[in-house]
């Protein structure tokens, strides 16, 4: 399987066997590029990968030691995303399978995160599994009951948790984006006289950061603690209530299995935090594979591949925050509960 990932701010292209062992991975970040805007430009993003696109495949490719006529089916991220950003990996990967006659499949770039999971070494996750998805974009409690087949329970009602460390970030001064630098700083602070709010939201699964990401507003301006012990602090109250959240959950649904997905799942603070509460065993992929890559696709698409399911040559990219999006091939007799 050739993947093709271009949904943000990288261009990235993998290899993939039967959906789980990965031969070449690419990411080519624009992570430079945008920095100086403090975030992501849509139309230089675009462009970016445009000039990207045909060299990272071809870089998959050489490092998996193969050619085009060793590929058996193409797959490229769908949605959602940054419109002119999705179109160019999608039609990229569209016009290899037309012109190779290869199948072509269009992956949720959410499920895409969640299948990351797959590519882990050993035993395939167990169903039904609960997972929690933290990217830049996204912060979602779904209950996965087979291959394909998700139901949301809870999400964050504005930011994201990865958009709050991002935000985060740039109040205490630190590059774009802010999530690993504001890991790296709470790795110097700890506990101090400083307390952040828990938005517990309670009696739902949802979650709240504006509230915390105010709160460090006020405390930058107050100047009275440093950059470390605000990090630490701010840091400490995300994954509380991310991994308070997910543990309870996972104890009240009875799951096999709790998948951690996405950018944020990359932080090692919330690593060990969900692995101590969940009462669970608890999968979270090697960071290469948490944050924007190509591999993950190729997972998600591979099982589909292997039930049958291609996507049409005419169906075009999607932008909706959609998890009914990435259930709408559901496999019915994959259903594990
Ligand atoms: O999944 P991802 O690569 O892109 C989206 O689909 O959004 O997630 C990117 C997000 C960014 O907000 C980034 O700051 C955050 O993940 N992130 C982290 C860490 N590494 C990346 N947040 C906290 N701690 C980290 N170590
Ligand atoms: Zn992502």
């Amino acid at each position: 399987m050739l993947a093709i990932e271009s949904s943000c701010d990288e261009t990235a292209a993998a290899v993939v066997e039967s959906g789980r062992r990965v031969r070449a991975s690419i990411v080519a970040s624009q992570v430079d590029l945008h920095a100086r805007y403090g975030g992501v430009v849509p139309e230089v993003a675009s462009r970016q990968h445009l000039l990207k696109i045909r060299p990272v495949i071809e870089e998959a490719l050489k490092r998996a030691g193969c050619t085009l006529d060793d590929i058996d089916a193409v797959a490229a991220t769908r949605g959602p995303g940054l419109a002119g950003a999705l179109l160019v990996g999608y039609n990229a990967g569209k016009a290899i399978a037309y012109g190779r006659n290869l199948p072509f499949l269009g992956v949720n770039h959410l499920e895409g995160h969640v299948y990351a999971n797959w590519l882990i070494e050993g035993p395939e996750p167990r169903f039904p599994a609960l997972c929690l998805v933290v990217s830049g974009g996204h912060t979602d409690l779904v209950l996965m009951r087979g291959h394909g087949q998700y139901e949301r329970l809870g999400g964050t009602r504005d930011d994201a948790a990865g958009e709050a460390f991002d935000k985060v970030g740039r109040l205490l001064g630190l590059p774009f984006p802010g999530g690993p630098h504001v890991a790296k700083q709470a790795e110097l602070g700890g506990p101090s006289a400083l307390s952040l709010p828990r938005a517990w939201m309670h009696g739902t699964f949802d979650f709240s950061f504006s509230g915390l990401k105010t709160a460090v507003l006020h405390t930058v301006r107050e100047g009275r603690f440093d950059t470390p012990t605000i990090a630490w602090e701010f840091q400490e109250a995300v994954v509380d209530v991310l991994a308070g959240k997910t543990s309870r959950l996972s104890r009240e649904l009875g799951v096999a299995e709790v998948l951690v997905a996405g950018g944020v799942a990359s932080n090692t603070r919330l690593r060990e935090e969900l692995r101590s509460r969940c009462p669970v065993p608890v999968r979270i992929p090697p960071p290469e594979y948490c944050t924007d890559n190509a591999a993950m696709i190729g997972a998600a698409a591979g099982f589909r591949l292997a039930l049958g399911q291609r996507s049409p040559l005419d169906e075009d990219i999607f932008t909706t925050n959609d998890w009914d999006e990435a259930s709408r091939f559901a496999p019915a007799a994959a259903a594990g509960v």
